[in-house]
């Protein structure tokens, strides 16, 4: 999925760790909880990262695979590796808080690198840059997911 809450939860650069928010309709939520790991990934600033954002972050897994025409591999905790990406973080979850809707977790950084020196994809730019189609593919992307979410309050 795209996330927009997975940040940095550490003040020691040894010991990295991310908190990040996961709705539970979403099966990114499912995967996590059941693995225990997950990878988070900053995506290229070009038309590949844009693919990516609406692979990701506008259909849920739940409905059609996502990852199958995205290239990746398995990392130290079994966490997809997607080879596109700019950089990744693989975590190890230390954490899991539940509350109405979601789960926030807090998970222990295992492994990490930046792959590449190109821009990374910001919210901002895809803004600027999303065809029209696919801004209005996202747009019920969230009225779904504004749907699933109140249902289950
Ligand atoms: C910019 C953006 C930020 C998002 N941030 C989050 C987030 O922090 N947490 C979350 O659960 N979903 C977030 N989403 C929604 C998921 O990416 C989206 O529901 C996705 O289709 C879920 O896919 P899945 O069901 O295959 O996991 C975000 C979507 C976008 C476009």
């Amino acid at each position: 999925m795209i996330s927009s809450t997975a940040v940095t939860a550490s003040l020691l650069p040894e010991s990295p760790r991310l908190t990040a928010q996961l709705s539970k309709t979403n099966l990114t939520h499912d995967l996590v909880l059941a693995s225990g790991a997950l990878a988070v990934h900053l995506l290229p600033d070009d038309e590949r990262g844009l693919e990516l954002f609406r692979t990701l972050g506008m259909r849920t897994g739940h409905e059609a695979p996502k990852l199958d025409d995205v290239s990746a591999v398995a990392g130290q905790t079994g966490s997809p590796i997607l080879q596109d990406a700019v950089a990744y973080a693989e975590a190890r979850v230390s954490a899991a808080h539940e509350v109405e809707g979601s789960t926030i977790i807090v998970a222990d950084v295992v492994a990490g690198a930046r792959d590449r020196d190109s821009p990374v994809l910001t919210i901002e730019s895809v803004r600027k840059r999303l065809p029209p189609e696919w801004a209005e593919e996202w747009a019920r992307r969230l009225e779904e997911e504004l749907a699933a979410a109140r249902r289950q309050r």
